[in-house]
């Protein structure tokens, strides 16, 4: 089957990895919007015809189905896009159910985008799933900034997350939610500030499992084989994968070195949970 994954940038290439991991021998495009990222300090008229732009343009490559592998542009779009087109479109929020059922009492934290956080889609889920009100929100713009331009454990991105936390106690903390797929490549950071005990919950395997029982596919049955590629031609052709960044096709070695060091990256980081 032919699926289309499009995000603002390359947090969506986070959503793709656990699809190589749970639902490999499918087609994938992968469409990462790097002309207007990021769409978290964007407008919400702006954020819809992005997102209207590239479901057409997905759609003329032939796509099957859609997932849209970005909080943002799903906390804006979704609706209309399902009104438009008559394809499956899967949209993502922030994993705030599962971070609840699974943990106890103590707050919850979710990181999202200024845009994620101000729209009633999160607000509606908050409203059902916290009953206790045990979730506080904070906005992280910049580490969309810092995905993009690959700095990953830099000491300004460090600042900036310790900044950013500061006004909250961590140890009241039992989980914090990544409602941004740029936040996945983090991971080691949160962990060293939060300690072991404090659970990472994303919604990526959700959102393919989900893919998976809308389109009928079949799950991997050994979804946690290591996925990391020694080249760019084998990201291409094992997991038959077309590459572009705003409608153009990526075929310079350089950004596709860039995509498999990316990759890499999230397979180190998959198993900080
Ligand atoms: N990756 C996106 C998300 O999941 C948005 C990042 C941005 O462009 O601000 O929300």
């Amino acid at each position: 089957m032919k699926i289309g994954i499009f995000d603002s940038g390359i947090g969506g290439l986070s959503v793709l990895h656990e699809a190589y991991h749970q639902l490999p021998g499918q087609e994938y495009i992968f469409y990462a919007d790097t002309k207007h990222v990021p769409y978290g300090l964007k407008t919400t008229e702006q954020i819809m015809g992005y997102a209207i732009e590239i479901t057409e343009f997905l759609i003329a490559q032939g796509v099957q189905a859609i997932v849209i592998a970005c909080n943002t542009a799903t906390s804006v779009a979704v609706k209309e896009l399902r009104k438009r087109y008559s394809l499956p479109i899967l949209g993502m929020e922030p994993a705030v159910k599962p971070a609840v059922e699974e943990t106890d009492k103590k707050r919850i934290m979710v990181i999202a985008t200024p845009v994620t956080i101000r729209e009633d889609k999160l607000k509606d889920l908050l409203h059902r799933v916290d009953e206790e009100h045990r979730v506080d929100l904070l906005p992280m713009p910049k580490l969309v900034e810092f995905a993009e331009r690959e700095e990953f454990e830099s000491e300004a991105v460090r600042e900036y997350i310790e900044n950013q936390f500061s006004a909250f106690d961590k140890d009241e903390y039992s989980a914090l939610v990544l409602g941004c797929t740029h936040f996945n490549y983090f991971k080691p950071l949160y962990r060293e500030y939060f300690g072991k005990d404090t659970l990472l919950v994303d919604g990526n395997l959700g959102t393919i499992r989900h893919l998976a029982d809308v389109a009928k596919l079949p799950l991997s049955d050994d979804p946690d084989r290591v996925v990391l590629f020694d080249d760019y031609h084998n990201m291409l052709y094992d997991s038959k994968t077309t590459y572009y960044f705003s409608g153009t096709i990526v075929k310079d070695e350089n950004t596709l070195e860039h995509l498999k060091r990316l990759h890499n990256r999230l397979e180190e980081v998959r198993k900080i949970n």
